[in-house]
């Protein structure tokens, strides 16, 4: 037998509705910030993400889903091709491309899969989906300004609150700029030279070729030798401190709790300043429900124009699971179970069915071998309130019997005032 790929999965109904459900209130929530939509291609070509995310993150170094496109003629070298990992990258190539800074301060965002090959287990599968948004444009539209940031984040509180997800911490870092980061980078390379020998490999190889990602370093034994590093606390420059304090202050403002994790250094290569991590206890190891931060140098990186951003992804999956307790209300069970009882009465039924549908009923339809005594445990088992009847008298009297399957109550209904004695009008 077939089975789905290690790492992916089919969503299935009832779940399904949940996704639809969390789709449309992000919908809701960013379009009251003025975001809009941008949907970017599944796949790019690899260095997009080799240059943005970074050689060394474990995202580019292992977990990219890389090929070999084929050439037109059996002699042409085919180009490197990557599932994206992420949609920042994507993004930002495609404000280059578009040259969407002549419309000022772009806010998109983007709903979508995304594939890292990771190890799988709860919380984390090899496609994912991501709910992400990035404000970005010239520094002239206001880009920089730590109130974008403040509002992101603000948004995203807003967002986890009108979901009923109530226990989330956002942990909240400034990784400072490219002069901050270069101090920090000595500092780190100086810090670790005489412990990176008791180091995992990993570490080892990371100490030399890019020390900030000694802090991805899963493994148990090398974390009191990462606790006692420098922070990049200690290196921030006088205009990111301010930022940093300018970002806190307008979130006090607006109440928006966070608390500084000065150790959060995020696993992508591209960030600057601002960076932040929302957590929730119920999802245990893989606790972190979305991320993000600025990335005022990727579009430079890229080759562009200057271009200071912000923005955040979700994970989606994570999302959904830590609501499920939660969402019994979202899925919508059919109003109504129609039962034609006899030879000929499809037809009617039919009728019927369309007619209530256009009043933004719930219609399941059976089909007229339908038996009342032994189809009833098919109409209970759809999970519908009534049951309809459409028999040889009901079509002629033009009225039909409606049972209520929770009281056993059965009353005859003109047609006329089916859709309303339904919706309990
Ligand atoms: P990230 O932290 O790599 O950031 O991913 C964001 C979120 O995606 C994570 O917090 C997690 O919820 C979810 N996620 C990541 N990997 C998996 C997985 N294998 N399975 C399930 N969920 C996963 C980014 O991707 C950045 N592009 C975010 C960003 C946007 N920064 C600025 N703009």
């Amino acid at each position: 037998m077939i089975k789905a790929v290690r790492g992916t999965r089919d969503l299935l109904p009832p779940d399904t509705a949940l996704w639809n459900f969390v789709e449309a209130a992000v919908r809701d929530v960013f379009r009251a910030y003025n975001f809009q939509e941008i949907r970017t291609p599944i796949f790019e070509e690899t260095a997009l993400f080799s240059r943005s995310v970074g050689e060394e993150t474990d995202i580019v170094s292992k977990e990219m889903y890389t090929w070999e496109d084929r050439g037109r003629a059996a002699s042409d070298k085919g180009q490197s091709l990557t599932l994206r990992p992420e949609n920042t990258a994507g993004v930002v190539r495609a404000y280059i491309e578009h040259k969407l800074w002549d419309r000022g301060l772009n806010k998109l965002y983007y709903i979508g899969p995304q594939f890292r090959r990771e190890r799988p287990q709860k919380g984390r599968y090899r496609q994912f989906y991501q709910i992400g948004a990035e404000v970005i444009g010239p520094a002239s539209a206001g880009s920089e300004s730590p109130a974008r940031d403040a509002e992101i984040l603000e948004m995203l509180a807003t967002l986890l609150d009108r979901l009923g997800i109530t226990d989330w911490n956002l942990e909240l870092n400034s990784v400072g700029c490219a002069k901050d980061r270069a101090k920090f980078d000595e500092a780190l390379r100086k810090a670790l030279e005489p412990v990176k020998d008791k180091m995992c490999s990993d570490c080892q190889r990371r100490a030399v070729t890019n020390p900030l990602r000694v802090f991805d370093c899963k493994v148990p034994e090398d974390q009191p030798i990462i606790a006692k590093l420098p922070r990049i606390s200690q290196f921030l420059d006088e205009p990111c401190r301010q930022h940093f304090e300018a970002v806190q202050s307008i979130l006090k403002s607006v109440g928006v709790e966070f608390r500084i994790n000065d150790r959060l250094v995020r696993g992508l290569d591209y960030y600057t300043r601002t960076a932040f991590e929302f957590t929730h206890g119920a999802l245990g190891a893989q606790n972190a429900i979305l991320g993000g931060g600025r990335y005022d140098g990727l579009s430079e990186a890229l080759g562009g124009p200057s271009a200071p951003g912000i923005g955040f992804a979700i994970g989606e999956d994570r999302l959904v699971m830590s609501l499920k307790e939660t969402a019994e209300g979202v899925l919508r069970k059919p109003d109504v179970y129609i039962a034609p009882l006899g030879a000929g009465m499809n037809g009617p039924a039919a009728r019927l069915a369309r007619q209530l549908r256009q009043h933004d009923l719930v219609v399941e339809l059976g089909d007229e071998n339908f038996r009342l005594k032994k189809s009833l445990p098919t109409a209970e088992r759809v999970g519908a309130r009534y049951i309809l009847i459409v028999g040889e008298n009901e079509v002629k009297a033009d009225a039909f019997a409606l049972k209520n399957l929770a009281t056993g109550e059965q009353v005859s209904v003109a047609r006329a005032e089916l859709a309303r004695t339904i919706q309990g009008k």
